[in-house]
């Protein structure tokens, strides 16, 4: 009977990881280190679910500059910060502006629902678009941008996500120009900004 049991969990323990958890399926450390050296290509196709309800891809962004921002609406004070930044770079640039496109890829799509992200993005900036989707597929998005994240459970059975906070900045044909790290001031992604927007 023992045997069973052993077997039982032993099969619980493979299988687990199949189904597609909060977490990036690499460490910290190794995604760390494929963004920071640029070791690795950064990007690629997605299929998600913005804010309104609506499939959204990476193609159909072609043709204007991303702000790719990975987080979640729980965030305590990073995430608000940078999407805050990123919204009054945004205002810096005036009308050039309207050429970026800034997207919020939410890390934890147990609670970001669309319905919440719809609450929660006008906040920052008007033309700020929420992604989620399932596990799967907000997975599969993170790991094409190398980003870390993981679940963290919090005494009172809460939780929060612990995640690498980047802001990439993506070409108007998808490709990766370079990311911008967390704490940027507004000025310096606007600044970062003008020469891409200028050269396209
Ligand atoms: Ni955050």
């Amino acid at each position: 009977m023992l045997r069973y049991v052993a077997l039982a969990a032993l099969m619980l323990l493979g299988i687990a990881p199949l189904a597609a958890q909060t977490q990036s399926s690499r460490s910290a450390a190794e995604l760390m280190d494929a963004v920071m050296w640029a070791r690795e290509p950064i990007g690629g196709p997605f299929a998600l679910i913005d804010h309104t309800g609506k499939p959204r891809t990476a193609a159909d962004f072609q043709g204007k500059l991303l702000l790719v921002y990975f987080g979640f609406t729980y965030c305590p004070d990073v995430c608000p910060t940078d999407l805050q930044n990123i919204g009054l770079a945004l205002d810096k640039l005036g009308a050039a502006g309207n050429a970026v496109q800034p997207l919020f890829i939410t890390v934890d799509p147990e609670r970001d629902t669309a319905a919440h992200l719809a609450d929660y993005v006008p906040m920052f900036h008007p033309r700020l678009i929420g992604l989620t989707g399932d596990a799967t597929a907000i997975q599969k998005a993170a790991d094409a941008y190398r980003v870390y994240y993981t679940k963290v459970p919090l005494k009172d059975g809460d939780y929060t996500v612990d995640h690498s906070a980047f802001i990439y900045v993506m070409g108007r044909e998808g490709q990766y120009l370079g990311f911008l790290p967390p704490g940027t001031t507004p000025e310096r992604i606007a600044e970062a900004l003008r020469p891409k927007l200028a050269a396209e």
